[in-house]
């Protein structure tokens, strides 16, 4: 394992500072209680999740989030508004973060959400490994087998051997399939073929024997698309030959109105052998209320199913920056949304 820490990361990780939470004036009074924290009245959406058998409700987030946002850090951290049972690292665990030069690898945001994931009791959803974005250069301009298979494994050698037993699960493989249900272009596929997807989750099960292994892909919903069928076909062929693949995450950035077929779609996912599924990064267009509840209601009506992961917390913090997609708003106020969630579980 080749690892050269780059001056940032030599440099003494912030501990999980205590985030004094003072109140902010961005949120109407009815949100927190003078000391700042969470208005305890709130019904946790997480703890009605679990107590209906699943695994946790998640978001993503990230250091800056935590660190330089107190109403979002309130939300993510408060046992009241929703309790998070689960942490997904928007940006910080992908590759051009923690790797940006070969060999010069930057743990100190990872670092911070794992650090505040355990001292406030949470897990965490690594993302992601081999994913054809957010990629550094220098990788992308590999030519050779030998010189890839090297910096693959070192890569996630340094990475998993770090974390090991401190993740409870990770996206391995994101976004390998095109909309046809060809495997996409990209350095990994050009330079090794499928062998790369073996390659990637072997390295990860030998440096982290404990997290579940998953697969990750987007417009997974419906049965009928192509880029679904794909998934399941190779997953299931991947499985036959001894890859340790135990989950599929279905992300879920939802337009209005096709959340009907998610139950279906999450059932066959589950057929294909692996051992859970979750929707891991969901967001929908307008943050329907009946589209969130039947997508809760999916997944609970699937055993398989271990939980559920906003792709964030606040309308003002989405990567889909025009369409509100999330459970709370620009304030950081529960939307309708989320009321009809903790209806639907009552
Ligand atoms: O860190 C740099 C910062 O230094 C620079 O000043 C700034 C402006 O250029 O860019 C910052 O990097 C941005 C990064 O987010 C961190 O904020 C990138 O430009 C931006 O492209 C990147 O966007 C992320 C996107 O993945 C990249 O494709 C989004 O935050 C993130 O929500 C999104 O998440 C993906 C999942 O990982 C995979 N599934 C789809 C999902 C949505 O695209």
């Amino acid at each position: 394992m080749k690892i050269a820490l780059s001056a940032t990361a030599l440099c003494v990780i912030p501990a999980v500072v205590a985030l004094s939470i003072s109140p902010s004036s961005d949120l109407p009074p009815s949100t927190t209680t003078s000391s700042g924290d969470a208005d305890p009245t709130l019904d946790s959406l997480s703890a009605r999740f679990i107590a209906k058998g699943k695994k946790y409700w998640g978001t993503a987030t990230d250091i800056g989030l935590l660190l330089n946002n107190t109403v979002n850090e309130a939300i993510v951290r408060s046992q009241s508004f929703l309790i998070i049972h689960k942490l997904t690292p928007e940006n910080s665990m992908k590759w051009d973060i923690i790797e940006k030069t070969r060999y010069a690898f930057n743990f100190i945001d990872s670092d911070y959400l794992v650090d505040y994931a355990r001292s406030t009791g949470k897990l965490v959803r690594g993302h992601t490994f081999i994913w054809h974005s957010q990629l550094p250069s220098w990788v992308s301009a590999i030519k050779d087998a030998a010189t890839l298979t090297e910096v693959i494994e070192n890569h996630i050698s340094s990475v998993g051997t770090r974390y090991s037993g401190r993740v409870y699960s990770w996206d391995v493989c994101n976004e390998l399939f095109t909309a046809e249900g060809t495997m996409r272009y990209s350095v990994f596929y050009s330079v090794l073929g499928e062998t790369f997807v073996s390659l990637a989750f072997n390295a990860v099960r030998k440096y982290d024997q404990t997290a579940k292994l998953y697969i990750n892909d987007y417009n997974m919903v419906s049965n009928a698309t192509q880029r679904f069928l794909s998934m399941i076909n190779h997953v299931k062929t991947w499985i036959s030959s001894g890859v340790p693949i135990d989950g599929i995450g279905t992300q879920a950035h939802l337009s209005a109105g096709v959340a009907g077929d998610v139950q279906a779609a999450l059932s066959a996912l589950a057929g294909s052998g692996v051992s859970e599924v979750a929707i891991t990064e969901l967001d929908i267009v307008q943050a329907s209320p009946s589209d969130y509840v039947t997508v809760t209601k999916a997944c609970l009506a699937v055993s398989a199913c271990v939980g559920i992961t906003n792709w964030g917390v606040s309308d003002k913090e989405s990567w889909r920056t025009q369409d509100k997609p999330l459970l709370f708003d620009n304030y950081y106020r529960p939307k309708p949304a989320y009321e009809a969630i903790i209806a639907a579980l009552t």
